[in-house]
């Protein structure tokens, strides 16, 4: 089913009602913009970060991981330009106060403007010249824009007044430079190499929404490619590639993808070069990744600030040298919703009667599926027997056993939540020691041997 068609309340419902995603603090009435991922969501993220992690790290000998504080000394972030640079411009609406990203007001009136980089000068020109009403009220009265910075900030000590701000990450990027050294000396790793992370990134954004896709914490995957400067542009084309390669790999619908290269008035503050990998969601083509050529700009500055040096030394040629970096960076919490997008789809069939229904299937990857199988018994009178196929499984396999509601209604859930496989015990089952397997996305149906039952799921999983 095209994107186009879903409409994402039939997501954000899904994920409710399936376990996925929940609404933050909900039985005290939320916090605007934060989430809960409930038993089956955290299934799927951890399975995506899991298969990210083995793709991109674990199959590799240039690469390894970190792990590193959420806090980090704040002069790190002074150090990367994020203090002074890490800024949106917002305005307020004087009538109902809404608190408004002045980019995003004006990209949304006027189809087609994009408006990153413009002074806030030139941002309240266009508000003004194409009379931008307020999205929530209507009323065309605005503040003047004024900077806001996206980092979090908190305090270390009981006393906040007493004690000096820190950041919450706003990226993960940092602590791979601030950890260059370390990490280099302890793996003996010679350039090219990369540091890879995975974790929560905090940005104070002042229009967070759609669902999970601009929150004000989120999960990040990313690494740092450290390389000689002579070499960005064949290794920055490599990394694109990869990550391309990276969407067929998860399950991603690629006709649904494009690349898109940042102007030069959007490029962050340490950019030379980015690329965005972007995807046609249901509210527009929207960023999903992005490679970004960050050049020596964040090892040379610490290096200088920190007064630490961060030379990298050649082993066969003694040269010392500030590697350049390229930044391939994948949001987890965007990467879970295109992937709930691309797998969504509605189907007609026709049930045991021949009468027609609609049939809503996940046809997730069956790799990050939540569950793998599902063991159904036909009746409760079978629900021993069953169980004992439910423990052979539950030793290799994410597998649930379900035992609610007649064998239609389970079948439908299944497929809601994306289990590739549903097993039936029936009572031929007792005779022939064999249980009937439904394949999710063809729903034809198999006999197979309780004994050889893990190696077919086994086999079918590879494919
Ligand atoms: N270290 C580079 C960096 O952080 P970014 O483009 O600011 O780059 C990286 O963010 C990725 O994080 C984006 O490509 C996107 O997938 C995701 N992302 C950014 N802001 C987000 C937000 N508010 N909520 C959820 N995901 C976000």
């Amino acid at each position: 089913m095209s994107t186009e068609l879903i409409n994402m309340d039939k997501i954000v419902s899904l994920c409710k009602q399936r376990g996925f995603v929940f609404p933050g603090s909900e039985i005290y009435g939320g916090l605007a913009n934060t989430w809960d991922y409930g038993p089956l969501g955290v299934e799927l993220k951890n399975n995506i970060q899991q298969e990210w992690w083995k793709y991109f790290v674990k199959s590799r000998g240039d690469m390894v991981g970190i792990d590193a504080a959420i806090l980090m000394n704040p002069a790190v972030w002074k150090a990367s330009g994020h203090v002074e640079n890490f800024n949106d411009a917002q305005v307020d609406c004087k009538n109902c106060k809404a608190r408004l990203r002045a980019d995003h007001l004006i990209e949304n009136a006027v189809k087609g403007l994009k408006v990153e980089g413009l002074s806030m000068e030139d941002l309240d020109k266009l508000i003004a010249e194409n009379e931008i009403k307020c999205p929530k009220c209507g009323s065309q009265d605005f503040t003047p824009s004024r900077i806001f910075n996206l980092l979090f900030q908190t305090h270390i000590g009981p006393v906040a007044k007493d004690s000096e701000a820190v950041y919450l990450r706003g990226e993960l990027a940092q602590s791979m430079f601030t950890n260059f050294k370390t990490v280099q000396q302890t793996t003996r790793k010679k350039i090219p190499f990369g540091i890879a992370q995975v974790g929560k990134v905090f940005r104070n954004e002042i229009t967070p929404g759609n669902f999970i896709f601009r929150t004000l914490e989120f999960d990040l995957m990313e690494f740092e490619y450290f390389i000689e400067e002579k070499d960005w542009e064949s290794t920055f084309d490599y990394w694109l590639e990869q990550m391309q390669q990276w969407l067929d790999h998860i399950g991603i619908d690629k006709s649904k993808t494009r690349v898109r290269e940042h102007t030069k008035d959007e490029l962050s503050h340490y950019s030379k070069k980015t690329v965005d990998i972007e995807f046609e969601t249901p509210f527009g083509w929207k960023e999903l990744y992005g490679c970004a050529y960050r050049t020596d700009f964040d090892l040379k500055n610490h290096t200088e600030k920190s007064g630490v040096d961060l030379n990298y030394t050649d082993p066969y040629t003694d040269r010392k040298f500030i590697p350049h970096v390229i930044e391939p960076t994948f949001g987890l919490s965007r990467t879970f919703l295109m992937v709930l997008l691309s797998a969504y789809t509605e189907e007609q069939i026709q049930d045991s009667e021949g009468n027609e229904e609609k049939r809503i299937v996940l046809k997730l990857n069956k790799k990050i599926a939540p569950y793998k199988a599902a063991v159904l018994p036909l009746t409760n009178k079978l629900n021993s027997q069953a169980e004992q196929v439910f423990n052979q499984l539950i030793k290799d396999f994410s597998v649930e056993f379900d035992i609610s509601g007649s064998i239609g209604k389970r079948y439908r859930r299944q497929d809601e939540i994306g289990t590739p496989f549903c097993i039936t015990f029936d009572f031929d089952s007792i005779d022939d020691n064999a249980v009937t397997v439904r394949d999710r996305d063809s729903m034809r149906q198999e006999r197979i041997k309780i004994t050889d039952l893990n190696n077919y799921l086994s086999d079918q999983l590879k494919k």
